[in-house]
């Protein structure tokens, strides 16, 4: 195996079109000769889909925020750079992992800096609330983020717009400004949107009165954010049946939390053990957040410990099982854990059915296991069992996963993030050698993943 070519300069800031150059990953292409378990210890960090929205929290702070447990991921770098062009200083702490986010000096920033930070990130439109607050007017760009799907941005700009932002859609972006300032409003969103109920927390802690949010979404990640929100001064309150109320406040200071782990990415590495025949421990996991994942990996054939200080996730040996998955919002299946454990599946006696009903648009990846030995199908009806939003829409939302099949060696490129790490399972699961491109994609999410697939004993070498 070559040495990983990594390094950990903490001053490279990347573009999103080169998410791995932006976390010392200079490697696009990985060559790995498949078949070897993976074994071993590695560590989750803080949640990305928690730490980049904590970060933008910090613009509202009269005073610094501490983050720690912060990975070094490239969607961390560009929500970094996208502060730090609004000018809130960025420095690492003492501890590796800590982030200090300083607010006191945010000014507005210029259209051609934004888009440059901004990349093919999503978070952008999460700046409108704080900024709104902070300065009266904030401005996003045309929106990027992994291609599983249209991922408008329509209950973003309805809720804004019910707080009394002004919304302007320009040829680069969209302009929005508050000439009367943010009011509380009665909002309820057509479908539990984590973002829009995020972009709801972050614009109404400071808004003028009382918010009350119906369809709100609760994952984990969200409770989170609430609770920062809280340690800086908010008034947040979750009722039962998706409802949240927040009191706006008229000043927040500064907040010290240890982000709740990556759920999503201890889930990736349950499904690489299953699929390799291996046993990984992931220091950091935790149950309470998982526990939908833990049943559905049990009753496939996984088997996990759970332990004080993370997961143990192994093949105990024996079939693998089928399944029927549907994917849904908290407490659901996440969308999110899907590919990766469809590798598995790939080995497992029988017919599984995963019945995606989060985004009409994330089978893309099944295309490379197909080529790779796998019997999947892809349907345009809800295969699952219950009728979901796609079904009439002509959408290949439901796929159909006949095994055991052996996978072998291909060449294959990197769709997304979480189908760019299905890839990366499938080739290591895989008899024989597989070049698998595009791979600073995964970057966006997983830190470090090439050490850790180094350390759990992984055989493979890198290209530029
Ligand atoms: N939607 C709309 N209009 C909107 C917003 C969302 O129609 O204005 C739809 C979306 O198109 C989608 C559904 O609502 O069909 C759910 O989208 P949601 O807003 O919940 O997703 P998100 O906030 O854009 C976050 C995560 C995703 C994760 C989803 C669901 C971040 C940065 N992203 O996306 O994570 O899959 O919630 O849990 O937090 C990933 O990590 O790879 C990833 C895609």
């Amino acid at each position: 195996m070559n040495a990983a070519r990594l390094n950990d300069d903490a001053n490279e800031r990347g573009s999103a079109q080169n998410h791995g150059a932006s976390v010392g990953l200079t490697a696009d292409k990985i060559t790995i000769r498949g078949g070897i378990p993976l074994i071993g210890r590695i560590e989750v960090k803080g949640a990305k889909n928690l730490v980049t929205k904590a970060m933008v929290a910090a613009l509202l702070g009269e005073t610094p925020s501490v983050l720690k447990d912060v990975p070094n991921i490239s969607d961390v770098r560009i929500v970094r750079g996208l502060l730090e062009v609004h000018g809130v200083k960025v420095t690492e702490g003492a501890k590796p992992g800590d982030l200090i986010l300083d607010p006191v000096d945010v000014e507005s920033a210029h259209f051609a800096a934004i888009d440059a930070h901004a990349g093919s990130s999503r978070i952008p439109i999460l700046f409108c609330g704080p900024l709104l607050h902070r300065l009266g007017e904030a401005f996003i760009p045309d929106l990027g983020g992994c291609r599983i799907g249209d991922r408008p941005i329509d209950f973003h700009l309805e809720v804004l717009r019910k707080f009394g932002a002004v919304v302007e859609k320009q040829p680069n972006g969209i302009r929005m400004s508050a000439p009367n300032g943010l009011k509380g409003a009665k909002l309820e969103l057509p479908y539990p949107s984590v973002g829009a109920t995020e972009q709801v927390l972050l614009t109404a802690v400071r808004a003028d009165g009382i918010t009350e949010l119906k369809g709100a979404a609760i994952e984990p990640e969200i409770m989170d954010l609430i609770n920062i929100l809280q340690k800086m001064g908010a008034i947040i309150t979750v009722d039962t049946d998706r409802v949240i109320r927040i009191e706006g406040v008229e000043r927040l200071l500064g907040y010290n939390h240890r982000a709740l782990f990556d759920r999503n990415e201890a889930a990736s590495w349950a499904a690489a053990a299953l699929a390799t025949d291996g046993d990984i421990f992931v220091g950091g996991a935790r149950q309470a957040e998982m526990i939908t994942f833990l049943n559905v990996f049990r009753k496939v054939g996984g088997a996990f410990d759970i332990c004080d200080d993370g997961i143990r996730f192994y093949h105990p040996g024996g079939d693998l099982k089928p399944v029927i998955i549907e994917t849904d919002v908290h407490p659901g299946f996440m969308t999110d854990w899907q590919q990766p454990l469809v590798i598995a599946l790939t080995k497992a006696h029988g017919t599984s059915i995963v019945h995606e009903t989060v985004y009409e648009q994330r089978f893309g990846f099944v295309d490379a296991l197909v080529e790779m030995g796998a019997t999947i199908q892809i349907h345009k009806e809800c295969l699952g069992g219950h009728p979901c939003r796609f079904g009439q829409r002509n959408f290949n939302h439901s796929a159909v996963i006949t095994g055991p099949t052996k996978l072998h060696g291909a060449d294959i490129v990197v769709p997304d993030l979480r189908g760019g790490f299905s890839h990366l399972i499938a080739a290591l699961s895989a008899e024989g050698t597989s070049t698998v491109s595009n791979v600073g994609i995964i970057s966006r999410g997983y830190e470090n993943f090439i050490g850790k697939l180094r350390l759990l004993g992984a055989d493979f070498d890198l290209e530029g």
